[in-house]
């Protein structure tokens, strides 16, 4: 290694309100194989965090749970650092920002910026809940949206309709706090001037210090000049009071990125490291760097705020913000009542970590897409890659070297060129791991692997083994089979510590120390410990398990909170001891496609006056296409229940006249009928006019 650098790396700070999950995982685990990378590689690398500690969901969230903010806090702090050491995410510094020195750093930094003239005041009106006595953040005012009128939307914006607005925009609004209607009410508040810093971060997203596709966004933002950035808050608040603003707060995102700082401080106490050197702008050009990884969701902030306010206070500026995408599983978002919202906890009850360290890896590249976690994919990729190739090649070679020749390895190597080229992988290798491209590594590392298994298939040391006078040919296969493996776990090591750690403990090499990557030199002559059994295949029960453990988990409470909000009975209204109805007579398949069944959203629902089972639903399905049809379902649903759900109809059953109107078409529902009965809808992506196959 010619020249050792110096890094500093962080994650975002999750915050200390709920539990570590799959989705935020992705991040921790693309840092954590980033981090263990560069230490690989022999250079020097800082990897710290924080639980985000501040903020109204906090405070909130304490007071129901009957104890103090810092309790909480605690109590968080302590299970997210377990469910991060589980999961082999090696933090050189888990801290809190909560802290003193994060506080002496907001406060420094924020003085810095009232000095200097990028502070303002100005009188703000916003919600304020009266019963309560506090002013409340846009998520804690629900109400009816302005755009479409769906019920139960929070102050920002729409999960119907996906307009964004004000929660003075929102129609009969209440707070989510107690429940009383919000008045709004004046406060001075403290402004950033973000826009004294356009030039400035104009050039630095341009410096390639971010992925182009981030920096177009964020450049969007200047066409209109950028706006002010409000950072304070009104008491009561969880969170750092303002120096010279007795009961005006930090906003939480002020001193959440300064919570960086603050952790890397601390860990220079306990280190003796050099604050300095990687905290302030370098004259003679960058000796360290600075590197951020955080998802989509939060570019602005470290992209926009967070240089402007680094720039301005004589921090220096991050070398690179590493953006990802966000986590859904099998295609959907991560959903409570399938069970893919799945806690870094019950993984753990059920799932090897390293399945999913593997799994990211192979998903993740360098852009910012959203990654996937196909639950069937995930078992066999897994099984197939890391079990059936790569570990299969030390279990196929390390029995014969312990038991015939005392664990010692050929003088030798059998296949030289062989071995060089895996060993030359590893200049490739680097760059992808450096940029990374990790799904690209891993390609590249299970191309290896299948070369090694095709080498060991050629050279059937299991037959070898049992001709007599072979036993130097026996010795050199199996020796060069385990060449190859070791290297392919040194190459597999940022992303398996665990793998590499059981490895290491039975051949005579590192895998993971510091500069472990440019020792690749052949084991030769050299002895080996007895082999163990080093991963076991995923077993699909497992995943079911884990799945049935995140429905229970949370579906009490979701569900409580789906049916107080839209009145819907998601519980069975009776229990089905009626016996099923026996499969009606064969029929052709020509017969099945006559029935034209369409996806239909029902945009209205109403109750029809003189009937007392009917309701008149109006069908959308597609292309402006709508339908009139009465359906028998008034006791077991409200209209409101219905109004913007999708079904399935029978969209081409000949028109009906009923004495209340022309019935075109039938929604397709089960049950014996009255109250027990329940319409059909599709899955989450399913659009009105789809047909049904
Ligand atoms: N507290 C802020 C970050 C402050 S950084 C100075 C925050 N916390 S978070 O807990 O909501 O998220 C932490 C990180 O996890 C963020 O980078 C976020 O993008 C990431 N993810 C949270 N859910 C995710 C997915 N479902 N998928 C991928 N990443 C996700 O934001
Ligand atoms: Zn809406």
């Amino acid at each position: 290694m010619d020249h050792k650098r110096k890094i500093l790396v962080t994650s975002a700070l999750p915050y200390a309100n709920g539990p570590i999950h799959i989705g935020h995982l992705v991040e921790y685990i693309q840092t954590d194989i980033w981090v263990r990378f560069q230490k690989i590689q022999g250079n020097e690398c800082h990897y710290v965090c924080a639980d985000d500690a501040h903020g109204t969901p906090i405070m909130l969230r304490a007071r129901a749970e009957g104890i103090t903010p810092e309790e909480l806090i605690d109590k968080t702090h302590e299970e997210h650092s377990r469910d991060f050491a589980d999961f082999q995410v090696a933090f050189d510094n888990y801290y809190t920002t909560h802290s003193p020195e994060n506080r002496e750093i907001a406060e420094g930094i924020y003085l810095k910026l009232r000095d200097r003239g990028h502070i303002e005041t100005r009188m703000v009106k916003q919600a304020y809940d009266p019963q309560a006595e506090m002013f409340l953040p846009d998520r804690f005012v629900k109400g009816e949206c302005p755009e479409c009128g769906a019920a139960d939307q929070y102050g920002d914006s729409c999960d119907a309709c996906g307009s964004t607005y004000s929660p003075t925009d929102l129609k009969n609004p209440v707070s989510a706090v107690s429940g009383a209607t919000p008045v709004e009410k004046a406060s001075e508040q403290y402004f950033f001037k973000l826009g004294h810093f356009e030039d400035m971060l104009s050039k630095w997203l341009d410096s390639g210090a971010v992925q182009p596709e981030i920096a177009n966004k964020q450049k969007e933002l200047f066409e209109d000049g950028l706006r002010d950035w409000d950072i304070s808050r009104n008491a009561p608040y969880w969170g750092f009071e303002i120096p010279d603003a007795p009961g005006k707060y930090f906003y939480v995102w002020l001193d959440a990125p300064m919570g960086y700082i603050a952790s890397f401080k601390n860990l220079c106490a306990k280190t003796g490291l050099d604050f300095d050197e990687y905290w302030r702008p370098n004259e003679n050009g960058d000796e360290t760097e600075l590197v951020h990884f955080i998802g989509k969701d939060i570019a602005r902030f470290h992209t926009l705020f967070w240089p402007a306010v680094l720039h301005a206070s004589d921090y220096r500026l991050p070398n690179y913000v590493h953006c990802h995408g966000f986590l859904t599983v099998d295609g959907a978002k991560m959903s409570k009542s399938r069970g893919t919202f799945i806690k870094a906890r019950t993984w753990l009850d059920h799932l090897d970590p390293e399945y999913l360290r593997y799994y990211f890896a192979a998903k993740l590249g360098s852009g910012v897409d959203d990654i996937d976690l196909n639950l069937e994919d995930f078992s066999a990729r897994v099984n197939s890659d890391l079990v059936g190739k790569v570990v299969n090649i030390a279990s196929r070679c390390a029995g014969f070297i312990n038991k015939r020749f005392d664990g010692r390895l050929s003088p030798t190597l059998a296949e030289p060129d062989l071995y060089q080229q895996f060993e030359q992988a590893g200049d490739e290798l680097a760059a992808l791991y450096e940029a990374r491209e990790y799904n690209r590594a891993m390609r590249e590392i299970m191309a290896l692997a299948d070369k090694a298994n095709q080498y060991i298939d050629e050279q059937k040391p299991w037959v070898v083994a049992k001709e007599q006078g072979r036993e130097q040919e026996l010795q050199d296969i199996c020796s060069m089979g385990l060449n190859l493996f070791r290297l392919l776990t040194l190459y597999l090591a940022p992303v398996l510590p665990g793998l590499a750690a059981r490895v290491e403990a039975f051949l005579p090499v590192s895998l993971s120390g510091a500069g472990a990557w440019s020792d690749r030199e052949p084991m030769l002559d050299m002895e080996i410990s007895p082999f163990k059994h080093l991963m076991q295949r995923v077993d699909p029960k497992k995943i079911d398990a884990m799945l049935e453990a995140s429905r229970e988990n949370l579906e009490p409470l979701s569900t409580k909170a789906a049916s107080q909000k839209a009145g819907v009975k998601k519980e069975p209204r009776t229990k089905m001891t009626q016996t099923i109805e026996p499969i009606a007579d064969t029929i052709e398949y020509d017969d099945f496609a006559k029935i034209d069944l369409r996806i239909a959203r029902i945009v209205k629902a109403a109750h029809v006056e003189g009937a007392d089972k009917l309701l008149q639903l109006t069908l959308d399905i597609g292309e402006e296409n709508t339908r009139n049809v009465f359906a028998g379902i008034k006791a077991a649903y409200a209209p409101e229940d219905l109004e913007g759900r999708l079904t399935v109809m029978v969209a081409n059953l000949a028109p009906r006249k009923m004495r209340f109107g022309l019935s075109e078409g039938m929604v397709l529902a089960t049950g014996p009928g009255g109250a027990d009965l329940w319409i059909l809808s599709p899955d989450e992506g399913a659009q009105p006019g789809m047909r049904v196959k």
